[in-house]
């Protein structure tokens, strides 16, 4: 095997330099079923990424590599976030999430959602120089996934906490956090259990989980606070992660902020373009249930598999210019950003109602966002860490 088809997706220097789209553009051309230094296959091209998305009876999700626990076979059932379960329990679980985020549920808390970035705003709008990332992009996801379970006040940055130390990724099962898990996990059981006990629980989606039966029995108050989780580790890294490649754009594409302005009806256009070139999820994870054929690759049941979005969103052979910023492609919304097959994202109509709403409350203050003078902007880093995004205001 030559050193061209290695790729390592963890490198470290990604934090600093961004996706590194070059060599995915390599990898697509020459080598779209490569390795990675670990040993699993790492797919690039929109077609093969299509294939094992789809085929779930081939490859399954399994959120265990870096949490110490080799493979979700050692994962106990109640301890399963959403993807790793089996099917037909997987699509009977994830109707539970669609009740609690589809599209019914996202336009009655659109008030809440503009809501708070009003105050955000209001919180920002006189000073000099504000760092749009925290005081902006990062806040809004949590108060909203907080308020859409019900969680008591001061929930929300604790969401951002255990968002950003990565323990919202562990689980009891994790030798690192053995056996009582991480604080998240300690909290929520503890919340859905009151929440049981009550006449009428404090939310819309708590009652969802809390009243389902599934193939004749109750969900666990442990099984329960474990999609909780889910929701939490799927919705707040993310959507900040779109909102802050959403809020960097503005300030520094020239003539963005402007158009769209001018052209309100384009917000939504421009929401799904930087979903598409600046997938929030970089990669998602994949393991042969049994053995396949992938491209020109044989794998064994067992293999991993990693599986770059951010790549597929580019493809050349899908995407006219698929490097370039553009809000006049023909269909906007086919890209990847939220996956595909049966795990596609059930929380992409929230996302993209966060984006939107986010971006038209800083359009309907505001009637310039510029870069601040003599500061420079690196990427943003690929790996969903944190970068400053100052700016400069002018109200309206
Ligand atoms: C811009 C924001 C978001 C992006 C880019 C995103 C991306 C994704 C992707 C790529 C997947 C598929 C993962 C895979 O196939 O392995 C996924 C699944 C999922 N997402 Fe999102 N997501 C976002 C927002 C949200 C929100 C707001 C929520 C919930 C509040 C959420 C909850 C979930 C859940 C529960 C799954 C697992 C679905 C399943 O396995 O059936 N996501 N997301």
């Amino acid at each position: 095997m030559s050193d061209r088809t290695i790729f390592d997706p963890d490198d470290p220097e990604h934090a600093k330099t961004g996706v590194p789209f070059g060599e995915l553009a390599m990898l697509r051309r020459e080598c779209p079923v490569a390795r990675t230094p670990g040993g699993a296959w790492f797919l690039s091209r929109r077609e093969e990424i299509d294939q094992v998305l789809l085929d779930v009876e081939s490859f399954g999700s399994d959120m265990t590599p870096g949490t110490g626990i080799d493979g979700v076979e050692n994962v106990p059932d109640e301890q399963l976030f959403l993807p790793e379960i089996g099917e037909p329990r997987h699509g009977q679980i994830r109707r539970l999430f669609n009740s609690a985020l589809g599209v019914h549920r996202t336009q009655k808390i659109a008030p809440f959602v503009r809501e708070t970035c009003e105050r955000l705003i209001d919180g920002f709008a006189e000073m000099a120089e504000p760092d749009l990332h925290s005081a902006y992009a990062m806040p809004i996801p949590s108060h909203v996934i907080a308020h859409i379970m019900g969680l008591p006040e001061g929930a929300p940055e604790k969401l951002i906490e255990w968002s950003f130390n990565g323990s919202v990724m562990f689980r009891p099962a994790s030798p690192l956090f053995s056996p009582d898990g991480p604080p998240i996990h300690a909290y929520l059981t503890e919340w859905v259990a009151e929440e049981r006990a009550k006449s009428e629980p404090s939310s819309h989606t708590v009652k969802v989980f809390l009243e389902a039966e599934i193939e004749g029995r109750r969900l666990s108050d442990v099984e329960i606070a474990h999609q909780l989780q889910t929701m939490v580790l799927g919705g707040v890294h993310t959507t900040r992660g779109l909102l802050a490649h959403c809020v960097e754009r503005l300030i520094l594409m020239p003539g963005l902020f402007d158009r769209l302005q001018d052209q309100r009806e384009l917000v939504k256009v421009f929401v799904e373009e930087s979903l598409r070139h600046d997938s929030p999820a970089h990669r998602v994870t994949r393991r042969c249930l049994k053995d396949a054929t992938v491209g020109d690759e044989s794998m064994k049941r067992g293999d991993w598999l990693s599986v770059s979005l951010a790549s597929a969103n580019r493809d050349e052979t899908r995407y006219d210019e698929g490097d370039e910023f553009r809000l006049d492609r023909p269909d906007s919304r086919d890209h990847v950003a939220f996956g595909g097959g049966p795990h596609i994202c059930p929380g992409a109509s929230l996302a993209r109602l966060e984006a939107n709403t986010a971006v038209e409350a800083l359009l309907d203050r505001f009637s310039a966002m510029e870069p601040v003078d003599g500061i420079t902007y690196p990427p943003m880093p690929a790996n969903l860490s944190y970068q400053p995004l100052p700016a400069r205001l002018t109200l309206h």
